[in-house]
């Protein structure tokens, strides 16, 4: 099977570098837009078949040759919609949703926008459903994470501090200085909930864990990893109540974390006893052995 369309298309960084040049305040993504400037570096042919997506055209900055193949195997993400790259009221007023394609790993991912229609026709994009749906239905793993980046598109952590030293049951956590700020109050309560990431855990294999054995618990039966406080788990973000014996500054001494020193902090939350105390919650007996979480 081989399917091929005219399409026009430019990076992430292409985009980013288009709006800087902003003129008529939106990026235009074809004809019968009457204003703006167009929102593609490239333009030229897909081909998809089997085994890759091949872009190739001329850039249209440099009016060179442009080629790129694409294994699927190298796709780790497709979406059909805006984002906060190519946002939709701010930056364009096309109807037609944007094709996003990301492959590559880690540092050398690269991310495109395309827009693809029928060979010859007029309105770029127009094909981008389909080119959507032949792609996820080769790649349904995909497809369903990018099931879950439509719901928070966008969704990046920014470590707010690190545990800077543990000793005893005592641990100093230090906010990065533009974080600070969002101490101020703090020292009004007695109890705090921290979010930390359990970057020792943070690897495919412990992201992949579902089921797990509650051993300092004294379990030995399997439990899901939602139904338990493992640190092994999709998101190893780990959840602790403490108290907070000082503040100074941009460093908190506590007690009671859990974490280990160069746990990065991902956010920090008052105990409120109102709204997190709940006395008569039901909960497994198991967990009334071991560690308390
Ligand atoms: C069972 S987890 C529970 C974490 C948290 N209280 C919660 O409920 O989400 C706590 C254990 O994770 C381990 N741990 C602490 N910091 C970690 C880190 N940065 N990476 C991996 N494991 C960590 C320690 O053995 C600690 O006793």
């Amino acid at each position: 099977m081989k399917t091929a369309y005219d399409a026009i298309w430019g990076f992430k960084e292409d985009i980013v570098e288009l709006r800087k040049d902003f003129k008529e305040h939106i990026l235009k993504a074809h004809t019968s837009q009457p204003v703006g400037i167009p929102l593609h570096r490239y333009e030229g042919q897909l081909a998809l078949d089997e085994k890759s997506v091949v872009l190739s055209g001329k850039d249209e900055d440099t009016r060179e040759n442009f080629r790129q193949v694409i294994g699927l195997g190298e796709v780790t993400d497709v979406f059909l919609g805006w984002d906060n790259v190519l946002r939709r009221w701010r930056d364009t007023r096309a109807w037609i949703k944007p094709f996003r394609l990301t492959f590559g790993e880690h540092e050398k991912s690269k991310t495109l926008y395309i827009y693809a229609k029928n060979n010859g026709k007029r309105v770029y994009g127009n094909k981008n459903e389909e080119l959507s749906e032949i792609l996820g239905s080769k790649l349904p793993h995909m497809l369903r994470r990018s099931t879950a980046l439509n719901k928070n598109a966008g969704a990046e952590l920014r470590f707010i501090g690190v545990v800077e030293r543990t000793k005893g049951e005592e641990a100093r956590i230090r906010i990065f200085k533009e974080y600070c700020p969002g101490l101020r109050g703090i020292e009004e309560y007695s109890h705090l909930i921290i979010l930390y990431w359990s970057h020792l855990r943070d690897n495919d294999k412990e992201r992949q864990t579902l089921l797990v054995f509650p051993r300092r618990h004294e379990v030995n039966v399997e439990k899901g990893v939602f139904a338990c406080r493992s640190p092994s788990r999709p998101n190893p973000i780990a959840l602790c109540i403490i108290q907070l014996l000082k503040t100074d500054k941009c460093v908190l001494t506590v007690k009671g974390l859990d974490a280990y020193e160069g746990s990065p902090i991902i956010d920090i939350k008052p105990y409120l006893p109102r709204a997190d105390s709940i006395p008569n919650a039901k909960a497994p007996p198991w967990t009334e052995k071991g560690p308390q979480t």
